[in-house]
This record gives C-alpha cells, structure tokens and sequence, in this order.
C-alpha cells in the first residue's frame, strides 16, 4: 500500500490551510525551525555552509511546492526525491529527517499558536512521515525504515 493512501483529505485541508495561515509569518517560522534544529541536532549545524538567509527562503518556497503538491503523488514524489538526492551531496544522512521533522512542527506550532491542535498536528506528522520516507527511499536505496 502507497504510504500516500493515510494521507486523508482532511490532513491535506488541514496541512494546507494551516500553511496559509503560518505564510505571512514564515521568516518567523524558518528562523524558529532552523534554531530548533541546531539545537536538537548539533551535528547538522556544520552542513549548513551557504548563506543562512537565502537558505531560510528556499526552504519554506520548496516546503510550499510540496504542501501544493499533496494531491499529486507523482508530482509530489519527483519534486521530494530530486530534492532527497541533491541533499545526499550535502552530507544529509536517513538519521536527519527525524529532527528535521520534530524542528519542523515545533515551529509552526509555535506560529500557529491558537489554530495548532492535535488534528493539525496529526494531518502535519502525517505528511511529513508521507515526504521523508518519500526523500529516504529515493535519495538513500538500501536503507531500510523502521
Ligand atoms: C522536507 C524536507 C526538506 C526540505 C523541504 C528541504 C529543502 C531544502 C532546500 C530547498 C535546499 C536548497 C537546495 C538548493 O537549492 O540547492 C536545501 C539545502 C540543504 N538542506 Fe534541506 N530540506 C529538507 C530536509 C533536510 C534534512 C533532513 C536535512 C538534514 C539536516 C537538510 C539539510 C540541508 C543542507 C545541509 C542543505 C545545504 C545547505 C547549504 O548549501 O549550505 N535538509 N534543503
């Protein structure tokens, strides 16, 4: 069964129009994810080697191609696959997603304050769990997810 078949339609109204929401705050967010990341991750500090700012902006612009993208699966899956192998280059190992996913929804629940509940958070572990193992399988063959 395609891990997409859990994402229901309700998580995608919920993903998407808690993002919507979370938009006109989104440096915000990128800063709250990426001190949230550092922080529960260390180790990944030292990858990150270009400029912080720009770095900040790709990823809430590609986090919106792939919230846009929830249902197309075949859209979704070459965007976040091509993505998953470029991060191979970067150094990026299986083990990462996992905080980058909690550095993820912590911050945008901290943005979404009053609209942030366990449906929401739900509908986002959901997704997240859809796009890693999604990034995990293409960029990284022969390992096996747990
Ligand atoms: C949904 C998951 C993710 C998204 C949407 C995402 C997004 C991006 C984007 C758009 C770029 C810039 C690529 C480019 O234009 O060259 C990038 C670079 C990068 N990402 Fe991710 N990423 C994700 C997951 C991860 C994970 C799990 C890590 C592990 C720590 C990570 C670490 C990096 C690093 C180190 C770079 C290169 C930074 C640099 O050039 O200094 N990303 N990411």
């Amino acid at each position: 069964m395609s891990p997409l078949a859990t994402l229901s339609p309700a998580d995608i109204h919920r993903v998407r129009t808690s993002f919507d929401l979370m938009w006109p705050r989104s440096t915000e967010m990128a800063d709250q994810f990426y001190a949230r990341l550092f922080e529960i991750a260390p180790d990944s500090r030292t990858l990150f080697r270009s400029d912080m700012t720009r770095m900040k902006d790709k990823f809430i612009q590609t986090l919106a191609v792939l919230v846009g993208s929830l249902d197309n699966l075949t859209g979704l899956y070459a965007v976040a696959g091509k993505l998953a192998v470029d991060h191979v280059r970067y150094g990026v190992r299986p083990d990462h997603y996992a905080p980058v996913g909690e550095a993820l929804l912590w911050s945008l629940g901290q943005q979404l304050a009053g609209f942030w509940n366990d449906d929401v958070e739900q509908a986002w572990r959901r997704v997240y769990a859809v796009i890693s193992a999604r990034m995990i399988g293409a960029a990284y063959p022969d390992h096996r997810q747990g």
